[in-house]
């Protein structure tokens, strides 16, 4: 039976080589993105189609030089993202990440063989425990798959970049070898994960350093680098690695990422930029763009950022003591290193209320990043002027959380999906939650009670009961998207429905509310047939 997960490999298109012959600046470092592949390997994130080509776009607009877009080969949903996103965005790099196997490097390539600049990412453990426990390989397996199948690689595409996984507790003169050949058979870009973020930055560096003098043909390639944040080195190894002569990083917006996740891009960005004058590096990010980025990837992914988050954490700008208040005061830098403004924090601010129109909130969201049309945008305006009742200003925090919910998607799907009408909820300390729910969809209304273990409880089992299925809340968490007693409270939740793991939010003034919602929009993701099935085989 073939594999539903890897297209028909006559559909392939012949090798053309693309890109990569124009000199390097060797002051310009590459920026790589992979909030959309290893991103999305934290728990519990899960992007639709349509979320990954908006978080895709912003991408661009941020100015990365490239996306990995995610690991076709394992699962549907993450091929059609791939090849979704090679199709429509249009103006960065877009990657695929792939194994040895000829299968995975095939798939991997008909997902993004439409993009503008293709690029093949192709990686094998080289680490004498994964190789032992995990590959069951010797090193000449290992060296043979390397050599094989980027040599397949680079028959489709002139851009190839192969990475060593746990390159950093592999033994050198091996690693060494694996590079060596990779470079031989056609790699452009060789990648030094540090796979478990075990190394220090001095290490690291001595491991580059040793990598760049000895590996034949390494003078010829890009050197990129990929840290994890297990100890918190992460961006510390990045920019060691930097200095030492890397000139690709791979990155994450705000940090997400396997475990502890990854080197975060605002934060290599921003070191790369403050410290410029001494080191003389550039990237292409328009770092204006990094706070709208920031905002929309912790809104998809359920990811909420830390308040001292290193650059875009709420307290990053702000200065509580009186000393530093006064200081600020006087001049910005005594205690700021970097202007708000120059991450897209400050100035611009949009307030919009209930008596804005249609054409003004199209300009705030567009203006934001969020350019919606058709039913999106009627969805999303219908939510704006409900809130509006219950919210005297809009900010662009605001705004985004809108924008973003589920509404606006849930109307672009049509007629298919379930609408919120209403919701009254009763329950107090001795009495049982109980919620009652109002739902509507093409002319048909369905109405639930539900009871449960607090209000959210009985109001998402009502939800459940008003569609018909069977949906479980998995997991539930709330921001409040600005501060005040009518902020808008923005809910994440991850629902099982019907078997499958969704992954929705839904905003309003009333957090019991606006988890009514996500659940719901969760049912509808699945109803719509946007939900993305979690993977089961990652990297
Ligand atoms: O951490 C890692 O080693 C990876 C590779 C697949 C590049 O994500
Ligand atoms: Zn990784």
């Amino acid at each position: 039976m073939p594999d539903p997960t890897i297209p028909d490999r006559s559909m392939r298109d012949t090798a053309q080589p693309t890109v990569m012959s124009e000199p390097r600046d060797p002051n310009r470092v590459v920026v790589f993105d992979t909030t959309l592949r290893d991103g999305e390997q934290a728990p519990g994130i899960a992007y639709s189609v349509s979320e990954k080509i908006e978080i895709a776009e912003q991408l661009r607009r941020l100015g990365v030089d490239i996306i990995e877009a995610g690991f076709p080969v394992a699962s549907p949903g993450d091929f059609a993202g791939v090849e979704a996103i090679a199709s429509i965005v249009k103006g960065a790099g877009v990657a695929a990440l792939c194994r040895t196997r000829e299968e995975d490097v095939a798939c991997a390539w008909d997902a993004i063989k439409k993009a503008e600049r293709p690029r093949l990412h192709v990686f094998i453990s080289t680490s004498p425990i994964h190789r032992e426990k995990k590959l069951r390989m010797t090193q000449a397996e290992v060296l043979a798959e390397t050599a094989r199948a980027t040599a397949q690689a680079r028959s489709y595409t002139a851009d190839v970049e192969f990475s060593a996984e746990d390159a950093t507790r592999t033994e050198l003169d091996f690693l060494i070898d694996v590079f060596a050949a990779a470079i031989e058979n056609g790699a452009t870009t060789i990648n030094v994960p540090d796979t478990v973020g075990f190394v220090m930055p001095q290490e690291f560096v001595a491991i580059l350093d040793a990598l760049r003098a000895r590996v034949p043909g390494g003078d010829a390639v890009t050197w990129s680098v990929h840290c994890h944040d297990d100890l918190g080195l992460a961006t510390a190894n990045s920019m060691a690695a930097v200095r030492s002569g890397a000139r690709q990083v791979e990155v994450c917006v705000n940090g997400v990422g396997e475990r502890a996740g990854n080197t975060a891009l605002e934060e290599v960005v921003m070191a790369l930029r403050t410290h410029a004058p001494t080191l003389g590096l550039t990237t292409a990010v328009d770092t204006r763009e990094i706070a709208r980025t920031s905002r929309l990837v912790s809104m998809l992914s359920g990811y909420p950022v830390q308040p001292n988050k290193a650059v875009i954490g709420a307290n990053a700008f702000s200065h509580e003591s009186g000393i530093h208040q006064h200081g600020v005061l006087m001049e910005r830098t005594t205690y700021e290193i970097m202007n708000p403004a120059d991450i897209g924090l400050a100035g611009n601010r949009i307030v919009l209320g209930k008596h804005s129109g249609r054409h003004a909130f199209v300009e705030a969201i567009t203006t934001l990043g969020f350019p919606l049309e058709g039913p999106a945008l009627d969805g999303a305006f219908a939510r704006f002027k409900e809130l509006a009742d219950k919210k005297a200003s809009f900010t662009d925090e605001d705004l985004t959380a809108l924008a973003t919910e589920g509404s606006a998607e849930d109307a672009a799907m049509g007629g298919g999906v379930w609408s919120f009408q209403w919701l009254a909820v009763a329950g107090g300390t001795d009495t049982a939650p109980k919620a009652t729910v109002r739902l509507s969809r093409e002319g048909e209304t369905a109405e639930a009670d539900g009871t449960g273990d607090g209000m959210i409880d009985a109001a998402c089992n009502a939800v459940a009961k008003a569609v018909g299925v069977d949906a479980a809340l998995l997991s539930f968490q709330v921001a409040a998207v600005t501060s005040g007693s009518d902020a808008v409270g923005d809910v994440a939740v991850q629902v099982e429905v019907a078997g499958q793991r969704v992954n929705a939010r839904g905003v309003s003034t009333d957090v019991v509310e606006a988890s009514a919602r996500a659940f719901l929009h969760a049912i509808n993701k699945v109803l719509g047939g946007t939900a993305v099935r979690q993977r089961v085989d990652k990297p």
